[in-house]
């Protein structure tokens, strides 16, 4: 229970999307002894998720959020305040990836807006709005979620994580004197629901060859959200199988 009498927002943990992270995420914090706000875009997935992390006895709440929209974004933060007392753990896990946004030059400039807007600004953005009640509370973490596609070739997805691992260190400097520290997690691609020819490609670009699993990560978040890693701040973590050592 290292989390114990901590609130924890994770955006995009409605677990309506392919990957379903952020809803991993919430359940770890949660399972940690943290009060939980799951906040999504897709409101009714986010209610959901909550509902099956509060049916463990966790204290957990749903919320929609766009996290490209300031009011969205207030609202999730008065949420989490109203509900819970205020915020401690921001994990950043919202994102874009995938299909065209795997392209750069076919991408018209709405697209490349649209992708930076998610994977690069929102980060930005919900941690300015998460910061005013953790410096009340002495202090807090923010996990920016970035991929192994920062350092392979993914058109826009690359651009927009590679630019989000920049904002982990400049976030890091800006809130250095509010206790505030702020890291990244690098995850490779979580195999589970793709076809098998991809699967034996990506497993042979691994040093360890076996499908990553979300839980893969569990252990890294824990140790970022809590004082286990208290001398740490401005880092982007890789993990992937061992994938992005080739950076090709
Ligand atoms: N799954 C992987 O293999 C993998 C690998 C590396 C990094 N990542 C990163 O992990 C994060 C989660 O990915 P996932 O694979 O679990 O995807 P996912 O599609 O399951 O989850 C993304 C969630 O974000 C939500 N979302 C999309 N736009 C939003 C917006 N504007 N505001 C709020 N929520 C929004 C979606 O509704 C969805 O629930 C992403 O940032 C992704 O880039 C995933």
């Amino acid at each position: 229970m290292r989390l114990e009498g901590k609130v924890a927002i994770v955006t995009g943990a409605g677990g309506a999307g392919v990957g379903g992270l952020g809803v991993v995420y919430a359940r770890a914090l949660a399972s940690e002894g943290a009060a939980v706000v799951v906040s999504d875009i897709d409101g009714e997935a986010a209610v959901r998720t909550a509902e099956s992390i509060a049916s463990t006895g966790a204290q957990a709440i749903g919320v929609r959020c766009d996290v490209t929209s300031d009011e969205d974004i207030k609202a999730m933060v008065k949420t989490s305040g109203d509900a819970f007392g205020g915020v401690d753990i921001l994990v950043n896990n919202a994102g874009l990836a995938r299909g065209k946004w795997s392209e750069a030059l076919i991408l018209s400039a709405d697209e490349w807006m649209e992708i930076l807007a998610v994977n690069t600004v929102a980060p930005i953005m919900c941690a300015k709005a998460c910061a005013e009640s953790m410096r009340g509370r002495g202090g807090g973490v923010i996990v920016n979620q970035s991929s192994n596609g920062a350092l392979i070739d993914a058109g826009a997805y690359t651009v927009s994580k590679l630019a989000l691992n920049g904002v982990t260190k400049v976030l890091a400097d800006e809130f250095s004197s509010d206790n505030i520290r702020v890291n990244g997690i690098a995850p490779g691609v979580m195999t589970a629901k793709l076809p098998e020819d991809q699967v034996q490609r990506l497993l042979a670009r691994q040093t360890i060859r076996r499908p990553g699993q979300p839980e893969d990560l569990v252990g890294l978040l824990l140790y970022l959200c809590s004082d286990d890693s208290s001398f740490m701040n401005g880092q982007t973590v890789v993990i992937d199988g061992g994938m992005a050592r080739i950076t090709k």
